[in-house]
C-alpha cells in the first residue's frame, strides 16, 4: 500500500501542523478514525473550514466533502439557521445549568414525533453513551445478562461493547461460532463473557443462538444498515426476523441508528425499512454538526430511568448548545429538507459510479441506500464482515482514494468507512464528482496492473 500523498507539496501546512501536534497530542489527533494508522498516511490532513458541501484544508485545498465529519454535517457545514439558533441561545440564555430547560422538551417532542418506535427519549452527548445506557436498560428490563452483537459493527468505545469490530479472522473463531475479541488491551476480558458474537445477515445463526442461550439474552444490538463495515444492506426479511425472534424470546431489540437516524429518512432506517425496534440510539444526524445524541424507545423500558432504577446521567446532557442545535436541525429536517431530492442526487452518484466501474472493467460495485454508501473493490458479494475481510481490496481502495483526493473529492481513506451526502450537495457537485471518478478510475486501472491478485 502506498503511504504518501500523490502531491505532497499540496499538503505542506498539514505536514507541519502534524509535526507540531505530535508534540502535544498522542498521534497528533483526537480520535482514532483521524489517525495516520487509520488510513491518513503519511499524515492526517488538517481541516480549516467547511462551507455547505465543500471543505477547505489548512493548505487551502478545496474538496467536495463526502466525509461530512463522519456523518454529523447532514445539513452541510455551517448550516446558517442552526449556527444562528445556537449563537442566539448562547448569547441570550447561556450554555449549561444542570437544571431542566423548556427547550429540551421541544427536542424530545420532535424526536418522538419523527422516530416511529420512540415513545420517550433522553438527550445525551454521544452515541457511545446512548449504546451504553441502552444495554444497561435492556439488562435490567429483562433481568438477563447476555448481549448479541455482530462482527464488523461499531457501537462506540465503552468496555462492554468495544469488541469484534474488525477482528483478525485468524483469531476470531469459525464462521459458525465467532469468538468475542476485544478492540485492544485495556478492555477487561470478563466483559467478553457477556457477549455473543454473530455474523450479520444470517438469521439461522441467530435462531441457533437463541435456542441455546435464549433465557440469558437481554438484547440484540444492531445497526439496521451495516455502516461500519463499508455499507452492507440487510437482506430481505433479516431485520423482520431479528424482530420476530427477539419478541418470541422476550429479548430487547436495539437499533443503533447513530449513522442512519434522520439520514435514511426523517424517521431513520426503521421508518424506511418498516421494522420497529424496542430501543433506538441516535446521534450524528440529530445536531446539524453539533454534538448531541439521544436514546429513546418503549415507554415501559425507558421508564426504568424515571425513578433512577437505571441512572442515566451526564453533566453536559441536554446542554443548551446541543439542544438548540437539535431543535433547529429537527425543524429544518422536517420542514425544509427535501429527502426526495437527497435520494435523487445520491442515486445519481451511486448509479453513475457503478456504471463507470463496470465500463472500465474494474471488479467492484457500489452499495448503499440513499445518502450513505461505499464503493467495494471486490470479486464477490459482501453480506457480512467476514466477506469484507476476505474479498474487499484495501489496496485498490487506497489508490481510488488517493486519485479522488487529488481531484478534490474527499471521503475517509478507510475502505470500511462510508461516503455521505448532505442536504447541501448540489447537482454540480455530483457531476463534478462523477467526472473526477471517471479519471480516477482510469488511473486506478493503470496503477493497479501490478497489484491484481
Ligand atoms: C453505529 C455507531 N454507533 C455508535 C457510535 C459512537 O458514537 P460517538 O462517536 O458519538 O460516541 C458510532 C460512531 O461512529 C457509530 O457509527
Amino acid at each position: 500500500m502506498t503511504e504518501t500523498y500523490l502531491h505532497p507539496e499540496r499538503y505542506a501546512k498539514s505536514a507541519a501542523l502534524y509535526q507540531k501536534a505530535l508534540e502535544f497530542i498522542p498521534g497528533g489527533v483526537n480520535s482514532t478514525a483521524r489517525a495516520a494508522f487509520s488510513g491518513w498516511q503519511p499524515h492526517p490532513i488538517f481541516a480549516d473550514h467547511g462551507a455547505g458541501s465543500h471543505l477547505f484544508d489548512a493548505d487551502g485545498n478545496e474538496y467536495i466533502d463526502y466525509l461530512l465529519g463522519l456523518g454529523p454535517a447532514i445539513l452541510g457545514h455551517r448550516p446558517p439557521s442552526v449556527t444562528e439558533a445556537v449563537s442566539q441561545r448562547i448569547h441570550e440564555n447561556g450554555t449549561v445549568f444542570a437544571m431542566a430547560t423548556a427547550l429540551e422538551i421541544d427536542l424530545a417532542q420532535a424526536v418522538v414525533a419523527a422516530i416511529p418506535s420512540v415513545e420517550t427519549v433522553r438527550i445525551l452527548n454521544t452515541g457511545t453513551e446512548g449504546v451504553l445506557y441502552a444495554l444497561r436498560l435492556a439488562r435490567v428490563f429483562t433481568g438477563r445478562k447476555k448481549v448479541v452483537r455482530f462482527e464488523g459493527q461499531y457501537h462506540g468505545f465503552s468496555d462492554g461493547i468495544y469488541w469484534s469490530k474488525h477482528p483478525d479472522l485468524k483469531q476470531a473463531g469459525t464462521d459458525e461460532h465467532p469468538i468475542a475479541l476485544p478492540q485492544g488491551p485495556g478492555v477487561p476480558a470478563e466483559f467478553g463473557e457477556s457477549l455473543i458474537i454473530a455474523q450479520w445477515n444470517d438469521l439461522d445463526a441467530i435462531e441457533e443462538i437463541f435456542k441455546t442461550h435464549g433465557d440469558d439474552i437481554a438484547c440484540i444490538i444492531t445497526e439496521p444498515i451495516m455502516c461500519n463495515t463499508g455499507c452492507i444492506l440487510p437482506e430481505p426479511g433479516y431485520l423482520e426476523g431479528l424482530r420476530e425472534i427477539t419478541t418470541r424470546y422476550g429479548a430487547v431489540l436495539i437499533f443503533d441508528e447513530v449513522i442512519t437516524g434522520f439520514r435514511i429518512a426523517l424517521g431513520g432506517a426503521q421508518a424506511k425499512l418498516g421494522v420497529t425496534p424496542d430501543l433506538t440510539v441516535m446521534a450524528k444526524g440529530l445536531g446539524g454538526g453539533f454534538p448531541v445524541a439521544a436514546l429513546g424507545g418503549r415507554r415501559d423500558i425507558m421508564d426504568l430511568a424515571t425513578h433512577g432504577k437505571v441512572s442515566i446521567a451526564g453533566t453536559y446532557s441536554g446542554n443548551a448548545i446541543a439542544v438548540s442545535a437539535g431543535v433547529e436541525s429537527m425543524r429544518y429536517l422536517k420542514e425544509e429538507a427535501d429527502y426526495d431530492e437527497l435520494y435523487r442526487l445520491s442515486d445519481k452518484l451511486r448509479e453513475g459510479l457503478s456504471k463507470l466501474i463496470t465500463e472500465k472493467g474494474i471488479q467492484g460495485y457500489v452499495v448503499g441506500l440513499g445518502p450513505v454508501y461505499q464503493v467495494w473493490f471486490a470479486d464477490a458479494p459482501i453480506r457480512n464482515y467476514r466477506d469484507a475481510a476476505r474479498h474487499a481490496r484495501e489496496d485498490l481502495f487506497r489508490i481510488w482514494w488517493e486519485e479522488m483526493l487529488d481531484r478534490g473529492i474527499l471521503f475517509h481513506p478507510g475502505h470500511l468507512e462510508n461516503l455521505f451526502l448532505s442536504f447541501a450537495h448540489t447537482e454540480k457537485d455530483i457531476d463534478e464528482t462523477l467526472a473526477a471518478a471517471s479519471d480516477a478510475l482510469d488511473a486506478l486501472v493503470v496503477r493497479s496492473r501490478d497489484l491484481i491478485r
